[in-house]
């Protein structure tokens, strides 16, 4: 398959070991199909146990808010994986709220957790080996709601934002090791976490429940539109590529 060989019918990540988290649904679970098409060993996390997990993927039970949480998911990564080459953080999201100041201190407290210092905590637990090692790819998920900081969802864009500056430096550190860290950032995309978020949003607020989609390439995303890039930025196709932001919302949300 053209996107995942490297032209000598050798699948583009074989021998490399990918840790995603939350991929038992939604985004993450079409990045773990297409890290496992292109030949990589796949450990994905999330709180839940699914029903059934893809054949050749390993799953390990961790909530990922907590340092705790971290910790175990890190020791276990090392434990089934033997170490970490391809590091995606997909884990994320939030409820809306009817106002900013609405949004309870806990609240704000769980979304800084999960959506930025969950990459944090575990960057500082696998980053140094891939320092050690000289290579590596890390991939942290933000959200195109960033730069319009939508009152209802400040917590979730406020940690998604600082995601996006921490990623942006964690490149610029690991660099020089040749480790490569980079950010994709979704806009509206189908999965059952985002049609939650977005009925809750319509609840509270009648204008947010259009039929008409305002995505200008004409259709919502789905989770492979942003799995493919994540495919790229891992693999050796993107091997000059660090420190950069990948937008992916059919059009919807420019940024200058
Ligand atoms: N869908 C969109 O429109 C959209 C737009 C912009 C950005 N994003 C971002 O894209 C990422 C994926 O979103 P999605 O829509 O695919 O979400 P989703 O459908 O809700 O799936 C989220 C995944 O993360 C896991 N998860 C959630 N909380 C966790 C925790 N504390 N610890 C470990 N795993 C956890 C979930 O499993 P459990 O519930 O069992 O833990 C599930 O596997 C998120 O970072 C989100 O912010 C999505």
């Amino acid at each position: 398959m053209a996107t995942t060989e490297n032209g000598t019918g050798t699948p583009e990540l074989k021998g490399k070991r990918a840790l995603v988290t939350g991929g038992t649904r939604g985004i993450g679970a079409g990045i773990v199909a297409r890290l496992l098409e292109a030949g990589a060993e796949v450990l994905t996390t999330a709180r839940s146990e699914p029903d059934e997990v893809p054949e050749g993927v390993r799953f390990v039970a961790a909530d990922v808010r907590s340092r705790e949480g971290a910790e175990e998911l890190a020791a276990a990564a090392v434990d089934v994986l033997g170490g970490v080459d391809i590091l995606v953080h997909n884990a994320g999201g939030a409820s809306p709220y009817e106002s900013a100041t609405a949004i309870p201190d806990e609240v704000w407290l769980d979304a800084l957790n999960l959506n930025l210092l969950a990459s944090v905590r575990l960057d500082a637990l696998l980053a140094p080996a891939m320092r050690e090692r000289g290579s590596g790819a890390i991939v942290h998920v933000s959200s195109a709601a960033v730069p319009v900081a939508f009152p209802p969802f400040l917590h979730y864009t406020v940690a998604k934002a600082g995601l996006e500056n921490y990623s942006k430096g964690l490149a610029a550190e690991l660099a020089p090791a040749g480790v490569r860290v980079n950010t994709v950032t979704p806009g509206r995309v189908t999965t059952p976490g985002g049609e939650a978020t977005r009925e809750q949003w319509a609840k509270l607020d009648p204008t947010q429940s259009g039929e008409v989609s305002l995505v200008p390439l004409g259709r919502d995303g789905e989770p492979d539109d942003i799995a493919r890039a994540v495919l790229f930025l891992v693999s050796d196709r993107a091997s000059w590529v660090t420190g950069s932001n990948f937008v992916i919302d059919g059009g919807e949300f420019p940024r200058g």
